[in-house]
């Protein structure tokens, strides 16, 4: 029977390569930090006449790989973005969906993310969810305090311009407070008042789904990243995508303004 070539059977995005990218990675020179906007859930079940929720569930599966793959390759810090403060527009039930998928996530992978040695963090406003969602993220973090694998940073209830407008408010009212003054704030400081702090920038950030754009997504942090979009939908992306993306970083000159 014809057999299709694998770049024909490929759902969306670019065609793999059958060699394998993972053996194409310059483990040497590998990115420090990964962030990646994980976008596609809904779309992803709309094609198979699901609800939106099982797109989500599926993400989560996406998810677990991902990690697994990061820790895996040695990667330093890995930036998810699970929930924008702009995502409160939904319905009801879809916020309701993920916030207590987040829980589920924890609870179903804390155990394992502990022994690889992960540390959780979290980046964005968590005062603001629904209690037991909060409580098993703070929970999450306190367990995983010392670990040093890899460090998986996820941004839940999280934009970019709050960020930014957050520590705006930290540092005047600290001018006020004639605890520091105006010329001594620096790229240096301000970035030490984002929920980033000690983290360096992300070196590449991956959307899939097809959408060019940031979302409010890390702006201060993202100022000379590299970027990798493709079309494929996050419950379609694999380990793989993740190698291709590392593989297309490593092939770039990044010039940082000079030549
Ligand atoms: C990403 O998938 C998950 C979140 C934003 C929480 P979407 O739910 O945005 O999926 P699409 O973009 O509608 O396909
Ligand atoms: C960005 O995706 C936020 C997350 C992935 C958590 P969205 O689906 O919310 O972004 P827009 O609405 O398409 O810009
Ligand atoms: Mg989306």
């Amino acid at each position: 029977m014809f057999k299709k070539p694998r770049w024909l059977r490929w759902k969306g995005g670019k065609p793999q390569d059958e060699a394998g990218w993972k053996d194409r990675i310059d483990m040497e020179r590998l990115p420090q930090h990964i962030a990646i906007i994980m976008d596609g859930n809904g779309r992803w079940a709309n094609a198979r006449g699901l609800p939106r929720t099982a797109g989500h569930r599926a993400g989560m599966g996406t998810l677990h790989e991902i990690v697994d793959a990061s820790g895996e390759i040695g990667l330093k810090i890995l930036t998810v973005y699970a929930f924008s403060t702009e995502n409160w527009k939904r319905p009801p039930e879809e916020v309701d969906f993920l916030m207590h998928l987040m829980v589920e996530y924890i609870v179903k992978e804390l155990a394992e993310l502990h022994e690889k040695g992960v540390q959780i963090r979290l980046m964005g406003d968590i005062e603001d969810l629904p209690g037991d969602t909060r409580n098993e993220m703070k929970n999450a973090i306190e367990v995983t305090r010392n670990n040093q694998g890899l460090v998986l940073n996820i941004a839940v209830n999280y934009g970019g311009r709050s960020e930014i407008l957050r520590a705006v408010k930290q540092v005047c009212a600290e001018v006020r407070g004639s605890r520091l003054a105006p010329e001594e704030i620096d790229e240096e400081l301000f970035g030490r008042l984002l929920y980033t702090e000690g983290c360096a920038d992300p070196d590449l950030v991956i959307r899939p789904s097809g959408e060019m754009r940031l979302s409010n997504f890390m702006l201060w942090q993202i100022a000379y990243s590299e970027f990798w979009f493709d079309r494929i939908l996050w419950p379609d992306f694999h380990r793989e995508h993740l190698y291709q993306a590392i593989v297309e970083f490593q092939q770039r000159h990044r010039r940082y303004g000079g030549l």
